[in-house]
């Protein structure tokens, strides 16, 4: 299966997971070809799923079509079935003999021509984990739909005040790091996010991010859809779990005001996915099914999603007594209805009465029920102390 032996003390590590990419792979290859830095012996591991369209086989011919590198050596893992892409990585990860891994796509959004630049960072001893970053100064993205742009960035928010992470590109799929970085940790790899789950489980590892132009791909299609968006809530959920885990065992027990009012943004920020997500199933779905209806199908489960979510993971209570239980859902739906409404007069009255422009008073409305909703489900639909 290898393209020739590994030359001894492979240094660099490149994975990059396949699924359907017979029009990017060769491409993607030749370019990493051109980019190495020099003087360093590099291991390129392809992933792939057993993609229909025959990119593994591809890949397998051009290994033996190519004359051999010097420093650079190719192989492909047939695996054979579509596990997904956190789980390819990590199975990339397990093979990879360097001590530098770097992971990244095959459809030419990520530049291989970042690469030197990455693995020399690495070489810094200040530095475990190079993230090639859109959203820090000089990063930019080329080609994606407002839709996807805004799920992007609501994917982010979850991460940052969900779990605390302060990477400002945690959802990056183009990194790299030094494999003794993730030594003794299991991880769960559920669908795109590997380098997330990197991010909070090795925590004290120090991140420098690298800004680059991520170009959408120019061939064949994203294997983003409602799964990976459910996918993407339940490997935050665990990453939660597993963060509290670790507090406790050093002790650190205190939950104040402040975190609970961030589990609760953030749940708001879920529910928006969540909302998003349950609608377009629908609409994709059911196609003969009126948006309005798949809409409103999308705000009522996200409300009581948010209900549920905040009441075991914002207020942690587990007390799910039928009367009890409902009674706490209708104060938090009438409590949510009346926040909305607040919301409308705020900027109703800021912008017609005041004439303030309409973004800001957009962002003082929803900050401000945002807060008083928190509050006042603290208070009266969750029997807390305000300042607790
Ligand atoms: N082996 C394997 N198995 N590979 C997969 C699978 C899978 O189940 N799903 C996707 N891939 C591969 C694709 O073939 C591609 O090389 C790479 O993973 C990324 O998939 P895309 O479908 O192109 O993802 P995207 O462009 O929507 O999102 C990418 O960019 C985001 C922003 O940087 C991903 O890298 C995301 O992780 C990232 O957040
Ligand atoms: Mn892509």
């Amino acid at each position: 299966m290898k393209y020739s032996e590994i030359p001894s003390g492979t240094q660099v590590s490149i994975i990059i997971p396949t699924y359907n990419e017979s029009q990017n792979i060769l491409k993607i290859l030749k370019s990493i070809q051109d980019n190495l830095p020099k003087n360093t012996r590099t291991q390129t591991i392809v992933v792939d799923d057993n993609s229909p369209d025959g990119t593994g086989k591809l890949v397998e011919e051009y290994m033996q079509s190519v004359k051999k590198f010097a420093n650079h050596t190719i192989e492909v893992i047939h695996r054979k079935t579509k596990d997904g892409l956190s789980s390819a990585i990590l199975k990339g990860v397990q093979i990879a003999t360097g001590n530098t891994i770097v992971v990244m796509d095959s459809d030419l959004s990520h530049p291989a021509s970042l690469l030197p630049k990455m693995i020399d960072a690495l070489k810094h001893p200040k530095y475990d984990i190079v993230v090639a970053s859109r959203y820090v100064n000089g990063g930019s993205i080329i080609g994606w739909t407002r839709k996807r742009k805004f799920l992007s960035r609501l994917a982010t928010f979850i991460a940052k005040r969900g779990l605390g992470v302060r990477t400002k590109d945690p959802m990056s799929g183009f990194f790299a790091f030094k494999k003794p970085v993730i030594q003794g940790l299991s991880f769960d790899a559920i669908g795109y996010k590997m380098l997330l789950e990197i991010l909070v489980k090795a925590k004290n590892a120090s991140v420098l991010e690298i800004p680059y132009t991520f170009t959408n791909r120019e061939f064949g299609k994203s294997k983003l859809d409602s799964k990976t968006i459910f996918d993407y809530l339940k490997a935050v959920w665990k990453l939660y779990r597993y963060g509290k885990e670790a507090n406790k065992e050093e002790g650190r027990k205190s939950v104040s005001f402040l975190s609970k009012a961030g589990r609760f943004y953030s749940i708001g920020a879920i529910g928006l996915a969540i909302n998003y997500g349950v609608s377009s199933l629908f609409t994709d779905v059911v196609s003969d099914l009126w948006y309005l209806h798949a809409t409103i199908i999308g705000i009522a489960v996200s409300m009581s999603s948010n209900f549920i979510l905040n009441k075991v993971w914002t207020f942690e209570d587990r007390d799910f007594e039928p009367k009890h239980a409902s009674i706490q859902y209708a104060k938090f739906m009438g409590l949510s209805s009346l926040g909305a409404l607040a919301q409308l007069a705020m900027v109703y009255l800021l912008v017609d009465h005041n004439k303030m422009d309409y973004p800001i008073a957009l962002v003082l409305a929803v900050a401000t029920s945002a807060l008083s909703n928190f509050v006042l489900n603290k208070k009266l639909t969750f029997k807390e102390k305000v300042w607790s």
